[in-house]
């Protein structure tokens, strides 16, 4: 079996004969971390050298850079699809690069939330990101359904801090005939519970309802496997853990399952085929499935460090998310952090040495 990390930490510095926090233990963990080559990959070398290669092409060859250069315009983000889906654990033609996260949460539910007077409700956890909530009481007004009654919000027990898988089941069995969407997150972004999506997903299905997840904490941290584990649709965005930069472009995904029953509510034109596309006739050839969901041409300097970030994640993986709760009020911690020049909101790729106590400089992190 693989030695946990607290069990390495134990050993090796039992074995250098110095305390788990020093900075010796740190730098003999760096000096044999075989993903410390990412962080070379994760300088924004790449993200530039894409960047500017767009912009050489903008100022020489301007409006055919749609069609021409290593990445048309017309479906850059489309080579991208097939190695974001590999992350996602999805084929590529069930995920689309499009939006931000909650257009696209809104674009999948404005699809897969119909409801009915007898199945109207949407099952959420509390303390969903604010933007999911507010997404979900939207739709659910937009639906004309009365959002006190429609929103169920799955609490964790009593002395909990996590909701319990078993309780998450329990409530949809007992209600299911009444939910008309599951929709929760992959990894909840405040307490970094992994929500186990597959037996989510499976207690859903068995009682009739829709499922879908916001994977923006889980991917490219947690192992997913969207399409074995039957997932009807999810989103998320590139810029925790995918590491593409504030506002990256994100992601979508159907399963194929749904290729041909589940149409957009709203159209554009590149949702149209892309062979047909440019034919301007008018006649709309939808795409299957999630690619059908697109609608307007992806902005090209999105995906640029998306890219480079795809590119880099293609080597290796690993991820993890460290919820910390504080006895002291947030804003104390984060001065204090910020004194001794630590400004982190999410750590995609450390050294041992930057996370190690008696720091004095800052860490090389990457933010939000
Ligand atoms: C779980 C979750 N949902 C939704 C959002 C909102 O994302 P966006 O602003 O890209 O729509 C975020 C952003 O951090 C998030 O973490």
């Amino acid at each position: 079996m693989m030695e946990s990390v607290q069990q390495t930490i134990t050993r090796v510095s039992q074995e250098l004969n110095c305390s788990p926090t020093s900075r010796r233990l740190a730098e003999h963990l760096d000096r044999h971390d075989e993903l410390q080559k990412l962080l070379t990959l994760y300088d924004p070398t790449y993200i530039t050298k894409y960047i500017k290669e767009e912009l050489e092409k903008w100022a020489t060859i301007g409006v055919h850079g749609h069609l021409k250069g290593s990445r048309p315009w017309a479906w850059a983000e489309e080579t991208l699809e097939e190695l974001m889906a590999k992350i996602v654990g999805a084929k590529p033609e069930e995920v689309a690069l499009m939006n931000g996260l909650t257009v696209n949460l809104h674009l999948l539910m404005l699809s897969f939330y119909k409801p009915t007077p007898k199945r109207y409700k949407i099952l959420l956890e509390d303390m969903a990101f604010p933007s999911d909530h507010y997404a979900i009481e939207s739709q659910i007004r937009l639906r004309g359904q009365d959002v006190t009654d429609s929103m169920l919000i799955i609490t964790p027990r009593q002395g909990d801090d996590t909701i319990r898988t078993e309780d998450i089941v329990s409530v949809i069995e007992r209600e299911g005939d009444a939910i008309a969407l599951v929709m929760l997150s992959g990894v909840q972004y405040y307490t970094g519970q992994l929500f186990n999506m597959e037996a989510i997903t499976r207690a859903g299905h068995t009682k009739g309802c829709l499922v879908g997840f916001d994977c923006a904490h889980a991917v490219g941290n947690a192992e997913l496997q969207l399409h074995d584990w039957n997932v009807d649709f999810a989103c998320w965005c590139s810029y925790k853990y995918v590491n593409s930069g504030a506002g990256g472009l994100a992601g979508a995904y159907i399963h194929e399952k749904h290729a041909h029953s589940v149409k957009p509510t709203l159209m554009g034109w590149w949702g149209h085929n892309l062979k047909t596309r440019f034919l301007m006739n008018n006649e709309m050839e939808l795409q299957p499935g999630v690619n059908g969901f697109r609608l307007s041409n992806q902005p090209v300097l999105l995906v640029c460090p998306l890219q480079a970030s795809l590119e880099v994640r293609h080597h290796t993986q690993r991820g993890c998310q460290l919820s910390l709760c504080f006895s002291r009020p947030i804003r104390t911690v984060f001065q204090e952090l910020e004194k001794r020049g630590v400004y982190v909101f999410r750590v995609i790729y450390n050294s041992f040495e930057s996370g190690s106590a008696n720091q004095n400089q800052a860490p090389e992190l990457s933010t939000l």
